[in-house]
C-alpha cells in the first residue's frame, strides 16, 4: 500500500475549529452521515459528548442540514459538508477521538476499486492516529463479503482488535440499514479498538 501525504490533500473550506469545542466532552466523529439519522439521534442520547457528523455529497448534506436545523437544541453536534478525508488530516489533533463511526460505507464492490474501501486506503493510518489510545471504531456493512475483508485487513494489516460484531435488530439508525433491513438483508455492527 503506498503511503498516505496529508501534504497532497488541500485543507477544506470550513469555519470549524478544534479549539471552539467544548473540552469538557469525548469528542466523536461519523464519517459519511447521510441524511443524519444517526447523528441526530447519537447526540440526542448522548448529551454529554460532542460529535462531529461529516458528508461529502451536496445533496445529502442539505438534508442531514435540514434535520439538524429542526434541532436547535442539540449544542452537542457539529455537521459540515466535507470530504472527510481532507477535514480528519488537517482539522483532528492527534489522539483526540474517542469514538469514530463508519456506517454502511461505499463497499467499492469491483475488484479495481478495493483500494478505496476505508479499511484499504493509505488514509486509515491518519484516521488511527487521530483516536485516542481507548478509542473505539464502528463499522457497520450489509455485506457479508465487506464484513470479513475489514475484519481481516483491520486485524491483520491495522493491528486492531475486534470487540464486537453482532446483526442489527431493532430500530434502523441510518436510513441505508432502514432500507436493508425493509429488504430483509442482514445488517452487521462490527466495533475495533486498540487495545484487548
Ligand atoms: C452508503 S452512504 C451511507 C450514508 C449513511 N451513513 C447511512 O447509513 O444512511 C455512504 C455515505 O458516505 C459519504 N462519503 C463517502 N466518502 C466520503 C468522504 N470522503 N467524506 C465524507 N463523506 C463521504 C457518501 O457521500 C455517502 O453519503
Amino acid at each position: 500500500m503506498r503511503a498516505f501525504d496529508p501534504s497532497q490533500v488541500p485543507p477544506p473550506v470550513t469555519d470549524f475549529r478544534w479549539q471552539e469545542l467544548p473540552t469538557d466532552r469525548s469528542i466523536d466523529l461519523e464519517i459519511g452521515a447521510g441524511q443524519g439519522l444517526h447523528p441526530i439521534a447519537y447526540a440526542r442520547a448522548n448529551p454529554e459528548r460532542q460529535l462531529i457528523a461529516l458528508e461529502k455529497t451536496h445533496t445529502r448534506f442539505a438534508k442531514l442540514e435540514g434535520r439538524r436545523n429542526a434541532h436547535p437544541d442539540l449544542t452537542n453536534l457539529w455537521i459540515a459538508q466535507a470530504d472527510a478525508t481532507a477535514f480528519v488530516t488537517h482539522l483532528i489533533p492527534d489522539q483526540t477521538l474517542a469514538k469514530v463511526f463508519i456506517l454502511y460505507p461505499n463497499p467499492y464492490p469491483k475488484h479495481k476499486q478495493a483500494n478505496l474501501r476505508w479499511h484499504n486506503r493509505p488514509f486509515l493510518a491518519t484516521l488511527l492516529k487521530k483516536m485516542r489510545p481507548d478509542a473505539e471504531l464502528t463499522l457497520a456493512t450489509n455485506m457479508p463479503w465487506y464484513a470479513d475483508e475489514a475484519v481481516a485487513t483491520l486485524t491483520h494489516q491495522w493491528g486492531l482488535h475486534l470487540t464486537l460484531r453482532h446483526q442489527i435488530t431493532g430500530s434502523p439508525r441510518t436510513h441505508f440499514e432502514r432500507k436493508y433491513l425493509a429488504r430483509g438483508e442482514t445488517c452487521w455492527n462490527i466495533t475495533f479498538s486498540f487495545v484487548e
